[in-house]
């Protein structure tokens, strides 16, 4: 499949998601050591599901933008990246995801200053936040690495299979440029 890059990396790059892309996803997103730290940790995805969410909310720009994120040798779908929902005064929530057979390569920090970028200089956006359990200790320093500060804690907020109540930390980056 020919595909459009719209951010690209030394590694891995951002691009529009695909219907294709949804046996991928599926595979991805339903292997409990990811979706333990996404947002409804219990939920188990269908390949139905995997293909509305591509069709209804992937490329939706006014409320959305979430993009595949690309092995440059490969060309393989290793995850997941977006803003969802772009928000009131110019804010947007970040979340993301990547394979387990692809941790610890760098390709989290790559994809996350690839949106950044994308948010800040292209869609003008003020700030991205987003909100992360306790025990995720990999995204905290993915957020870190590209500048956003812990802002907020809310104590016990979130029933984490395994570690039980987890508190939620609040992060948060601003657009210097934007006054
Ligand atoms: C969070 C996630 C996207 C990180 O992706 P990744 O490609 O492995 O991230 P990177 O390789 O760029 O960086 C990971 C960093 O976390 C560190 N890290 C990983 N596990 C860690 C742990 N248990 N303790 C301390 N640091 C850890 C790595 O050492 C690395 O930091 P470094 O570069 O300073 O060494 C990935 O783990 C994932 O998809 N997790 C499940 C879904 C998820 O948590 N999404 C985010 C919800 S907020």
């Amino acid at each position: 499949m020919e595909r459009a890059i719209i951010c690209k990396g030394d590694s891995v790059s951002l691009s529009i998601l695909a219907r294709e892309d949804a046996p991928a996803l599926y595979r991805i997103i339903n292997d409990p050591e990811v979706h333990v730290f996404l947002s409804s940790p219990s939920r188990i995805y269908s390949l139905v599901d995997e293909y509305e969410w591509i069709d209804n909310t992937a490329n939706v720009f006014n409320r959305s933008v979430n993009f595949a994120i690309l092995e440059n040798g490969t060309k393989e779908v290793v995850g997941v990246i977006g803003i969802n929902p772009i928000e009131e005064n110019n804010r947007g929530h970040v979340g993301y995801y990547i394979s387990k057979d692809h941790w610890g390569k760098g390709y989290g920090t790559s994809a996350l200053g690839m949106i950044i970028k994308f948010a800040f200089e292209t869609m003008n956006l003020r700030k991205l936040h987003t909100c992360v359990y306790k025990p995720n200790v990999a995204s905290q320093r993915v957020l870190e690495k590209n500048g956003f500060t812990r802002c907020g804690v809310m104590k016990e907020n979130h029933f984490v299979p395994g570690y039980g109540y987890a508190d939620e930390f609040i992060y948060e980056l601003m657009n210097d440029r934007v006054k």
